[in-house]
């Protein structure tokens, strides 16, 4: 089983792109919403309540991790594998793909969009510099707040808009480096075709995917099953639009195999 964990609904955007390679791939995905946001806090205490996920998630039969976050992977997951010089293990995380899509695209100069978390580490540019790129650091604190509050659209776009606004003339892709951001990945492009750059938005969550699954391998029955540490609400109505569910009967997202895992905390500890 591939056990998928971020500390809300980003992550799901990772789950969607797993699924489209490998519909067959069985998947847990673990949602942290008590402790959400990650972005915001302290590196120390990232890494905490990411060996608490991980322990959770190992504990209820992953094999795979995929990191779905860009803050614990900026702040605790790359830094590991540099320092130990790993460059692949069952432990996927989001820097190194993101960067293998620019390069793939042959990109050289683009404005990384993340929480605070994940610009602080600078693992991203130090990452990119070495393939080549250079890479303009945008710390947009509250957007990820706000999806997963699922706030209005004009209020996303006018925190998208004032982001946008700091990208130097000079670059030419905007690289979403939060797993929140694809989730409203139309105000991204409304925005960016307001702004009247010809700028391209690069989603990285299809080379995360690609990467799981490269580990992992595409085998499995098509379970999908969620755990949440806290509140569920918001990341149910995104998984129930995410799955294209909720659009067409709200009342079917009620049957997705949802588990309350109010205990993966007692057990990761
Ligand atoms: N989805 C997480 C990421 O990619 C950010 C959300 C948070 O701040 O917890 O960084």
């Amino acid at each position: 089983m591939i056990g998928v964990f971020d500390s809300g609904s980003g992550g799901l955007t990772v789950v969607r792109a797993i699924q489209k390679i490998a519909p067959q791939a069985d998947i847990l995905y673990l949602a942290d919403t008590a402790n959400f946001p990650y972005g915001s806090k302290e590196n120390e205490e990232i890494k905490r309540l990411t060996l608490r996920a991980v322990a959770c998630l190992r504990a209820e039969g992953a094999t795979t991790i995929v990191v779905a976050c860009n803050s614990v992977s900026a702040t605790v997951i790359r830094p590991m594998m540099e320092w130990l010089g790993v460059r692949q293990c069952d432990v996927i995380e989001m820097v190194g793909p993101a960067v293998e899509s620019l390069s793939r695209r042959g990109v050289k100069d683009a404005a990384l969009m993340a929480t605070s978390a994940t610009i602080r580490s600078g693992i991203y540019t130090a990452v990119a510099r070495r393939r080549g790129i250079m890479l303009r650091e945008i710390a947009v604190p509250t957007l990820a707040g706000l999806i997963e509050r699922d706030v209005s659209v004009q209020e996303i776009a006018s925190v998208i808009r004032h982001a946008l606004g700091k990208v130097p003339c000079s670059s030419s892709h905007i690289l979403l480096g939060c797993t929140h951001y694809p989730l409203v990945m139309e105000i991204w492009l409304s925005a960016v075709k307001a702004c009247g750059r010809p700028l391209t938005v690069i989603d990285p969550v299809v080379a995360v995917a690609e990467d799981a699954i490269r580990v992992h391998g595409a085998q499995g029955s098509g379970v999908l099953r969620f755990v949440f540490t806290g509140p569920s609400e918001t990341v149910l109505h995104h998984a129930g639009d995410a799955f294209g569910l909720v659009n067409e009967n709200p009342e079917s997202v009620a049957k997705l195999p949802f588990v309350i895992a109010s205990d993966c905390k007692e057990r990761g500890d």
